[in-house]
Parts: structure tokens; C-alpha cells; sequence
């Protein structure tokens, strides 16, 4: 059992007086390359990172407990805290008709929250999965993934697509995860980066990101827009020579969404053939359509990314919606402390907050504990 897995088991055990009939656990994620791409019908390349939520659950009263937080909360209704993630799971399953009936869970964490590395659907997807074996449902990580992005949309409310609950649930370790996200396939990408001697360095400019929904809601229905405008159902159908139909924003922000779409694809081909440099390449690229395109950067994500390309890493770039939070590089294994050093300088110099990092390889997706 991994550490946060015995910590939400003892927990449990702590709380409830008795041992959990199981333990899952869910990581958090980075996103590699395929940004706002997923609600635009899009492609999508994410990977799991060493950071988990687990939930250990049984049958019985006492509804939920937060070993973070030492705090209970009822299953019940919505009340805007960290229990409506698990709520909100449960919710969408008996939405579709499955009969979940009373539980109690203990969860316990260690994805940094708030910094855009997916600590809400790591949350949804460690829910799914002990609900699942709890009440012997038998669905596939497809199916959970879509549920938690139902619980996520119409319980939580939030807006997102679903990436990250898809990268939560089905990523595995060495991998990426390459999701269509009109047909809802996926298929993993071999990613050895310890073979090839690097690993993913994370700078989490611990950038408020306040202004994110709405940001994030305004980019949606700007491409809604230009999707209607070029009579298509989605940007995904969009070609770049149908750009040139658009103008001002619609343009811009279809211009990211259909060069990324393209990027993402190219970038597995470069991946399947180990060509590191080609793939860090697309990540510089990626990161350029999203601040000059999608206007999506910060000064800090941009600091962090040009410190990465000084350093002499092949690729880097803001990682999730933007608006703050983390920038990815691509660094030879345990440089990352190195680039960290270099980056808080510049930081300290610009008055921007003082980052923090993390360095990864891709890891496990959504599993029970043994
Ligand atoms: C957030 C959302 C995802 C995705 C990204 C942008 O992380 O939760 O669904 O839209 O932003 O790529």
C-alpha cells in the first residue's frame, strides 16, 4: 500500500472503528501537449504524476471524512467544500441509474490543490472507483471517467472537459495517454522518460487563479462562436485554411485550437519514434499559441518557460487552463532542483511569488490498494 493509501485507511479506521472493505487511490496530471482542445472535440496527450488522492470506503453511517482536513462532513447536499467532489460522484451514479445506497469514506491526499494539477478529479476519480468495487457495478474506466466529468459539470459546477478525469482514471505508468475527445478513445503512448534520462520538472508559479472561470468560459463560448461562424459542429472540424473565414478572436482562438489539434498528433508520432527533440519542440509551440493565440499565459508561466529554453530544455510550457497555476520542462533527471534554484532568483527579482516545483515521471493511473 502507498503511503496516502495507508494514511486514508488509518484515517478510516480512526473515524469509523472498523477496517475500510477497500482502498483506491487517483493521480493528479500533467498535460503534456493538447490544450483547450478537449472541450473543442479535440485531441488531448496528459500523464499521471506521483501525486494521489485515496479514499478508503465501506458500508455504514458517518459519511465523509477529510484526513487533510480533519474534518466530517454528511454525505448530503452541495456545500461548496472538499466533500462535494465525493457527493457529487455519487450523485451522477445513481443519475444513470446505479444504485449506490449508504457508504463512508475516509480520504487522504497528496496532489497540491488549486495549482491546476488535478487534484478535484483525482479526488472524483478515486470516489468512482471505490464506489464502483463497493457496490460491484463493474464499469470501465471510460464509463468512471465520464461520470465524474458529469459530477463535475452538474453537481460541482464547473465547466471543464474531460481530460483530466480521463487522465486520472486510465493513464498508466511509462505512458501518456492520448484521448480523442469526440469518440471518447484512448490509447496509451509509450513515454520511458527514465530510459532517456529525463524527467518532467513542474513549476507551480502559485499564481491565484481567480479570474480562471471565467476566462476559461469565455474561451469556450469564443469557440462555440467561431465554430458556428464556420458551420461546423465543433473546432475539430476546422481546417486552417477555413480560418481565414474568421476574424479578431474567433480567429485567434480557433487559430491555437486547430494548430494544437495538429501538434498533439505530430507530437505522439515523435514519441512513438523517441524523438525527444521534436517533441519538445511542439511543446515550445504549444506554449506560444497559448500566450500569443489563446492569451491564456501569465508573466510567470512565460519567465518559467524561458528559463527552461535557457537551461537548454527540449520542450516546456504551461500545463492545464492557464490563467496561473503550473509550466511543465522536459530536464535531464534531477536537474530539476538546478532550474528551481535559477527560476526562484528571477522570481524573487520580478516581485513575482515564490514557486514552487516538483519533478515527475508519468505514473499510475486510478487503481485499488493492495
Ligand atoms: C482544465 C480543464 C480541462 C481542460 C484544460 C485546458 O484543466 O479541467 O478539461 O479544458 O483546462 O486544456
Amino acid at each position: 500500500m502507498r503511503e496516502i493509501e495507508e494514511k486514508a485507511r488509518g484515517a478510516y479506521v480512526e473515524r469509523f472503528g472498523e477496517e475500510p472493505q477497500l482502498v483506491a487511490s487517483a493521480p493528479g496530471r500533467v498535460n503534456l501537449i493538447g490544450e483547450h482542445t478537449d472541450y473543442n472535440d479535440g485531441f488531448v496527450l496528459p500523464c499521471a504524476i506521483g501525486r494521489r488522492v485515496a479514499v478508503a470506503a465501506g458500508r455504514g453511517e458517518g459519511g465523509l471524512y477529510s484526513a487533510d482536513f480533519e474534518e466530517a462532513r454528511p454525505l448530503g447536499e452541495k456545500d461548496s467544500s472538499w466533500a462535494d467532489y465525493p457527493r457529487g460522484v455519487a450523485w451522477a451514479m445513481v443519475e444513470a441509474g446505479h444504485e449506490v445506497g449508504a457508504f463512508r469514506a475516509a480520504l487522504a491526499g497528496n496532489v497540491p490543490l488549486g495549482s491546476g494539477l488535478s487534484s478535484s478529479a483525482a479526488i472524483e476519480a478515486a470516489t468512482a472507483l471505490a464506489l464502483d468495487e463497493l457496490c460491484g457495478f463493474g464499469l470501465t474506466g471510460k464509463d468512471l471517467a465520464v461520470l465524474c466529468q458529469r459530477a463535475e459539470n452538474g453537481f460541482v459546477g464547473v465547466n471543464s472537459g474531460i481530460m483530466d478525469q480521463y487522465a486520472s482514471l486510465l493513464c498508466e505508468a511509462g505512458t501518456a495517454l492520448l484521448v480523442d475527445c469526440r469518440s471518447l478513445e484512448a490509447e496509451s503512448v509509450p513515454l520511458d522518460l527514465e530510459a532517456a534520462g529525463l524527467a518532467l520538472a513542474v513549476c507551480d508559479t502559485r499564481v491565484e487563479r481567480g479570474l480562471a472561470d471565467t476566462g476559461y468560459n469565455d474561451r469556450r463560448s469564443t469557440c462555440e462562436r467561431a465554430a458556428r461562424a464556420l458551420g461546423v459542429e465543433s473546432l475539430r472540424d476546422a481546417a486552417e485554411e477555413d480560418l481565414e473565414r474568421l476574424s479578431g478572436e474567433e480567429l485567434s482562438r480557433a487559430r491555437h485550437v486547430v494548430s494544437e489539434n495538429a501538434r498533439v498528433l505530430e507530437a505522439v508520432e515523435a514519441l512513438r519514434a523517441g524523438d525527444f527533440e521534436l517533441f519538445g519542440r511542439l511543446m515550445y509551440a504549444s506554449h506560444a499559441s497559448l500566450r500569443d493565440d489563446y492569451e491564456v499565459s501569465t508573466p510567470e508561466l512565460d519567465a518559467f518557460v524561458e528559463l527552461a529554453r535557457g537551461f537548454g530544455a527540449p520542450g516546456a510550457r504551461l500545463t492545464g487552463a492557464g490563467f496561473g497555476g503550473c509550466a511543465i520542462a522536459l530536464v535531464p533527471t534531477g536537474e530539476t532542483g538546478q532550474i528551481a534554484k535559477e527560476c526562484r532568483q528571477v522570481f524573487d527579482e520580478r516581485g513575482f511569488e515564490e514557486p514552487a516545483f516538483y519533478e515527475f515521471v508519468p505514473a499510475a493511473g486510478a487503481e485499488l490498494a493492495r
